[in-house]
């Protein structure tokens, strides 16, 4: 953390917040740690362990505000067909992230959530992930939810054989099938949708992210590499999302 940062409550104020006006839940494409790392001649690794620091500067901020959701894009199914160092470098920041925020998370009251294909994940990486996710259970404060070798079309894949196999067993009949069902099988079936999604770096794309969950959710990006985006920056882009108008398609 920044030790010059002042109090969250000083900052709150200072912007304007209205902290019963926050986003249920945040989601959020971190992008841009490889260009950071090109930019000061380092390599795309020493980009990935700056983002780290971001996310625990994201999760405490966002704890701190009382959101009751946070989402993060950390690995994507398309993001596999990296260099293998690239992917080995990614899976052990991802495990020491774990296994280092895990007392952080039970004494801030944090319970961990993981979206997308776990079973794709090193052992070692799956265990930790388990083990913690398993220990924060019970914490009743905000749910972190790590989307972790996660695609939007596989996700949707997923729940239509799921649902196909109810229906061939006879299970469910096809014309009972509901929005309120897709979502049901989805991974984020335990949770609301995004009502806010922030990508950092400038590309305006979703890059197979929550495809279903975001129809609705006001959208923020900003052209701030990951590993530059302060609590500042989230700050000021809370305060732009309560002024916005959301309306749902009603007039
Ligand atoms: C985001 O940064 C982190 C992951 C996708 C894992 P990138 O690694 O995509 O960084 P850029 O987009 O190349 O700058
Ligand atoms: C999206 O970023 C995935 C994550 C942030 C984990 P990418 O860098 O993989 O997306 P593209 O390649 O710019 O679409
Ligand atoms: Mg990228």
């Amino acid at each position: 953390m920044n030790s010059k940062q002042a109090p969250i409550e000083e900052a709150i104020l200072e912007k304007g917040i209205d902290l019963h006006q926050l986003p249920v839940h945040v989601a959020i494409i971190m992008d841009g740690n490889g260009r950071w790392a090109k930019q000061r001649l380092l390599n795309r690794i020493n980009g990935h362990e700056k983002g780290a620091e971001t996310v625990r500067s994201i999760v405490t901020t966002s704890r701190e505000l009382g959101i009751p959701t946070l989402t993060l894009y950390a690995f994507s199914t398309e993001n596999w067909q990296r260099s293998t160092l690239e992917v080995s470098a990614l899976m052990s920041l991802l495990k020491k992230f774990l296994e280092s925020e895990k007392p952080v998370m039970m004494e801030n009251g944090i319970r961990l959530n993981a979206i997308g294909q776990l079973e794709r994940l090193p052992h070692d990486v799956r265990n930790v992930l388990y083990q913690t996710i398993a220990a924060t259970r019970n914490n009743p404060g905000m749910v972190l939810n790590l989307a972790l070798s996660y695609g939007g079309r596989a996700e949707i894949v997923r729940m239509t054989r799921i649902l196909a196999e109810k229906a061939a067993a006879g299970s469910l009949d096809p014309q009972s099938i509901t929005e309120e069902t897709v979502s049901a099988h989805l991974y984020t079936h335990n949770l609301p949708d995004p009502d806010l999604l922030i990508r950092t770096s400038g590309e305006m794309r979703i890059s197979n992210f929550l495809l279903w969950q975001i129809a609705y959710s006001e959208l923020h990006i900003t052209r701030t590499l990951w590993p530059d985006f302060s609590r500042d920056e989230y700050l000021d882009i809370l305060k732009d999302y309560q002024q916005r108008d959301r309306r749902f398609g009603n007039a």
